[in-house]
C-alpha cells in the first residue's frame, strides 16, 4: 500500500484527480469505479474543470459506482443517482448508457447483485477504483464483520454509517435501513485502487487501515491484501500515524 501524504483536502482532491485523468490518457475506454459522499466531491470538481479547460474525454469511459440505497427512487434527492448526475455525470461528455449504478430499487436483490457482478465482468473488470472510507473502517457500504469474499449484495447499515449519512436527509427516520454494495471480494477486483480520506474524524480509521492487522472486523484492512492500492490523506487524516510526507 503506497500512502500519499497531502496538507490539504484540495491537495487531496487534485492529486487523485491527476492519476485519473493520466489512467484515461492511457486507456481512453477505460472502466473507473467511482464513489460517493463527501471525500471524492473535490476530485469530481478537479475532472470536471479538467474537462472544461483541457478537454479530457469520456466518451469512451464506462462507470460503476460501489453502492445505492436500497428503495430510495432514482431520482430522489439523496439517490446515488442524482449525486452522480449533479456531481460529475452532467458535467462531463460520459454517455448516461455508460454509467453504471446497483438499481436499488429492485423486487429482486439477490438477482440485481448478480446482474452487477456480471456486468462489471462484461465490461473487462474495473481498472481503477476511488474508494472513500468510513468512520468505521467501511469501504462501500460493507460495514465491520463483512466476509472478504462478500459480492454485490444488499447490506443492513450500520447506526453509526445512518447517523453519519443523516447530515444529508431531512431526518434520521429518512435515512434508508439497507443499501446494495459491491462486496469486498468485488472491490478486490478492481485492477488498482485509490483510496482517499481527509479530517480527523478519519484518524482512527486511517490508523486502524495503516497500523492495524487484517481482520474482517475492518473492511478496508482487506486492501492491505491487494498489491496496487494507494492511500491519499491528508495530514488531519493521517494524524495518528507515524508517517513522513
Ligand atoms: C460511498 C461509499 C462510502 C463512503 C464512506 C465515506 O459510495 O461507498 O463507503 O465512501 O461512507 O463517506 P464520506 O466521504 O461522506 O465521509
Amino acid at each position: 500500500m503506497k500512502i500519499i501524504k497531502v496538507d490539504t483536502y484540495e491537495e487531496m482532491s487534485f492529486t487523485a484527480a491527476q492519476l485519473i485523468i493520466q489512467k484515461i490518457q492511457e486507456k481512453p475506454n477505460a472502466v473507473i469505479g467511482l464513489a460517493t459522499g463527501s471525500t471524492p466531491l473535490g476530485l469530481y470538481k478537479e475532472l470536471i474543470q479538467d474537462h472544461h479547460n483541457n478537454g479530457t474525454s469520456y466518451k469512451q469511459i464506462r462507470t460503476v459506482n460501489l453502492d445505492e440505497y436500497l428503495g430510495l427512487p432514482t431520482d430522489d434527492q439523496n439517490s446515488y443517482h442524482t449525486f452522480m448526475k449533479e456531481n460529475l455525470f452532467q458535467h462531463i461528455d460520459i454517455p448516461e448508457e455508460q454509467t453504471h449504478i446497483p438499481n436499488g430499487q429492485t423486487e429482486h436483490p439477490e438477482a440485481e447483485g448478480q446482474r452487477y457482478e456480471d456486468l462489471i465482468q462484461g465490461l473487462g473488470g474495473v481498472d481503477l477504483q476511488i474508494l472513500g472510507i468510513g468512520h468505521n473502517g467501511h469501504i462501500g457500504f460493507n460495514e465491520p464483520g463483512t466476509s472478504f469474499d462478500s459480492r454485490t449484495k444488499i447490506v443492513e447499515l450500520a447506526n453509526s454509517t445512518r447517523k453519519a449519512n443523516a447530515r444529508f436527509f431531512e431526518s434520521m427516520q429518512d435515512v434508508p435501513s439497507h443499501a446494495i454494495t459491491m462486496g469486498i471480494a468485488s472491490i478486490m477486483d478492481s485492477k488498482e485502487i485509490i483510496l482517499l480520506a481527509s479530517g480527523t474524524s478519519k484518524a482512527e480509521a486511517l490508523q486502524q487501515l495503516i497500523m492495524g492487522e487484517v481482520t474482517e472486523d475492518s473492511p478496508a484492512s482487506s486492501l492491505k491484501l491487494h498489491d496496487n492500492v494507494i492511500v491519499i490523506a491528508d495530514k488531519e487524516a493521517l494524524s495518528l500515524v507515524d508517517i513522513e510526507k
